[in-house]
């Protein structure tokens, strides 16, 4: 908050808590605030730093703060720099002294923020120890604040700055992380740096038109007010502010950013002087009405409606259905060497992974390559050989998983060329990529992925059509395509209206254990998404099976009792997805069956049908998908559950 007015504790929390509101949806298992606190010393000073952690979703830490009669929440501070966290546990299970801020003795002397993971942590903590430490939570974490007290201590006869001493400190560090420090004794100030995990500074005016790509002055103290910033927030990752222009400075590894009396200054670390330490403010351009429900019970709920629109947003712009071409601006000027290519490898985790594994079999008959779909944690596991020719995909709706992201630095330390397709313009992966494509599918709030897996969908089939641009043997089945990719936002419209039906099918399964969903082809990728989607937020066991496999294991599974959910789509696979159907019902199974309208064929052996318009075999996914993710959430409603916040799940998991 502007440094020049005294604000109370209370104006200072409730900026902190709103921040935080907005980044829960990244990690809700607990939440702390650190503000400057009561006692001010013989020059005004304020020499306390207040921590609250409270475990749970952020409500409960505000909560907290008005219940605690000891918080003075009328008290006015003339430093108001405060920082604030939410957790996703990784070392130490979810409870308020394992949250952050972590702090480096009982004194608050200096508190620290953290995202990511130190892995030289346990080395560091059995050296403080020795020295008469003594740390109070399991956490990674701990060891950053209390190395800080260790290094400030040890040199208390020469005056060395905030930021030296965190340089200080994190030349110790291994692993990744994005920091922010404050101290008693450097009141009002604050030092944020990050390596591996993304940081960023938000900056809020007034003044909108000073917000183009203002360079930060070398080295210097630089005052943003004279462009007119009044407010500035640091924030772990993107915050959401509640304004419709955020202007932002993305830090790289190894930057120091210092805030002192509003004022913030960005230098290099020791070790890279000589470097260029100038980095431009952004703008991000977000509408709040695109990051808040609705008239939705959840945000997963109102992604998985807005899919007619996200889809048709992914296209906007770059399909011209008079032409039959397709454009990918991010792409165009690498496609010659695209073409030249050994082969395609698709990498991501989770729905992004599935999106590689539902446009696999399309891209290969479109682009002629050998295409491979790998997930990123089993990619580096196996130290899979990448040649200069291969061109590797790097899927990820929030373009900051860290498996992901370690795959993308693997591939490009072996010189393949490395495509981003994500939904976050400035992502770590969508800057660190040679080129890409944006799936602009609008900010995804809900842990488990909707409109991102539809969208990546679409994009990666765009990316196919325009690697067949001049295939004279092509051009049927791309008109096709193309045709089909015009018509989908209408179908996917038509296949929301099913919410009813899907629900009345939701009560009636709501109470089981298990839920397994069969398919093939180009529904392989639907039943594995459908079935993720189910285990995230209904805590049901869920499989997706490959019909293919049904004969060699999980026929053993299906009985009048076992929920299957089937789909028969009319495309190659039909007719081996009608075998698998008569071997489910000759063992009693009663399968919920996903089939095209008027099929009476399919209807006659199902117990019951979820009848969907015909697309293009290769885009039906595309409609297929949505049944199951409407399922998921009724189920997961039906079940009691927060469909946004499901237990021990993260939107962005970016720690490996
Ligand atoms: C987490 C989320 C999943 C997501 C996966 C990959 O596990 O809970 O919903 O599919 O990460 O995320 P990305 O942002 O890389 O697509």
């Amino acid at each position: 908050l502007n440094y020049r007015v005294p604000r109370t504790r209370k104006e200072i929390f409730d900026t902190l808590v709103k921040g935080l509101q907005r980044l829960e949806y990244r990690g809700y298992d607990s939440a702390g605030v650190g503000v400057d606190g009561p006692r001010k010393n013989d020059n005004g000073d304020n020499v306390n730093i207040c921590l609250i952690k409270k475990r749970g979703k952020v409500k409960a830490l505000d909560e907290e703060l008005y219940k605690n009669d000891s918080i003075d929440l009328d008290i006015e501070l003339d430093t108001h720099f405060g920082i604030a966290h939410t957790r996703w546990a990784t070392h130490g299970e979810p409870n308020a002294v394992n949250c952050h801020p972590h702090r480096s003795d009982k004194n608050n002397e200096f508190v620290v923020i953290h995202n990511g993971i130190i892995t030289n942590y346990k080395e560091l903590r059995k050296y403080l120890k020795s020295k008469g430490y003594k740390f109070e939570s399991e956490t990674d974490t701990e060891v950053i604040p209390k190395l800080i007290k260790y290094v400030y201590d040890n040199s208390e006869n020469d005056y060395v700055s905030f930021s030296t001493l965190v340089e200080r400190v994190i030349q110790q560090l291994e692993g990744a992380f994005a920091l922010v420090f404050k101290s008693i004794h450097f009141p009002g100030e604050a030092i944020a740096t990050r390596r591996g995990s993304p940081l960023l500074i938000g900056v809020r005016s007034k003044y909108e038109l000073s917000m183009e790509q203002i360079p930060i002055q070398q080295n210097v103290r630089n005052t943003l007010s004279p462009f007119g910033c009044h407010y500035m927030y640091l924030f772990m990752y993107c915050v959401l502010l509640p304004c419709s222009l955020h202007a932002v400075i993305y830090l790289q590894d190894d930057d120091i950013a210092a805030v002192a009396e509003g004022k913030l200054s960005l230098h290099r670390m020791s070790r890279c002087a000589g470097e260029d330490p100038n980095r431009a403010i952004q703008t991000l351009q977000m509408e709040l009405q695109q990051i808040m429900k609705g008239n939705f019970k959840a945000f997963m709920q109102k992604e998985i409606f807005e899919q007619p629109e996200s889809v048709f947003n992914t296209m906007r712009g770059r399909i011209c259905f008079d032409t039959n071409t397709v454009v990918l601006g991010g792409l165009k000027d690498h496609l010659k060497e695209i073409r030249r290519c050994r082969r395609l490898i698709l990498i991501g985790c989770g729905t992004s992974f599935h999106a590689g594994v539902a446009t696999r079999q399309i891209l290969e008959e479109l682009t002629e390559l050998p295409v491979m779909v790998e997930l990123a944690s089993d990619f580096l596991d196996r130290i899979t050989p990448v040649f200069r020719d291969d061109v590797c995909f790097f899927i990820s709706q929030s373009g900051e998983t860290a498996d992901t992201l370690m795959t993308l630095r693997y591939c490009q330390g072996r010189g393949a060329l490395t495509v981003g397709v994500t939904n976050t313009v400035g992502s770590s992966i969508s800057r660190e990529t040679d080129c890409g494509v944006h799936i602009n599918a609008g900010p995804e709030i809900g842990v488990a992925s909707t409109k991102a897996y539809t969208s990546q969908f679409v994009a990666l089939t765009m990316f196919g059509l325009m690697m067949s641009e001049d295939r004279i043997s092509l051009q049927k089945r791309r008109l096709e395509i193309i045709n089909g990719l015009r018509m989908l936002p209408g179908l996917i419209k038509e296949v929301l209206t099913l919410d009813d039906q899907i629900r009345s099918i939701a009560s009636e399964l709501y109470q089981q254990r298990s839920l397994l969903v069969m398919g093939r082809g180009y529904n392989y990728a639907t039943c594995m998404e459908g079935a993720l989607k189910i285990k995230e937020i209904t805590y049901m066991h869920s499989e997706g099976i490959l019909a293919g496999e049904l004969k060699h294991g999980p026929l053993a599974l299906i009985d009048k009792h076992m929920p299957v959910i089937m789909i028969i789509m009319k495309d190659a696979c039909y007719t081996k997805c009608h075998n698998a159907l008569q071997q489910v019902t000759a063992r009693q199974g009663r399968p919920i069956i996903l089939c095209c309208q008027d099929d009476p064929e399919i209807t006659k052996n199902a117990y019951k049908t979820i009848e969907l318009p015909q697309t293009v075999d290769c885009l039906q996914g595309v409609l297929s998908v949505i049944p199951l993710q409407l399922m998921s959430f009724h189920l997961a409603v039906l079940r009691g559950y927060d469909v946004d916040c499901p237990r021990n799940l993260a939107k962005s998991v970016t720690v490996e």
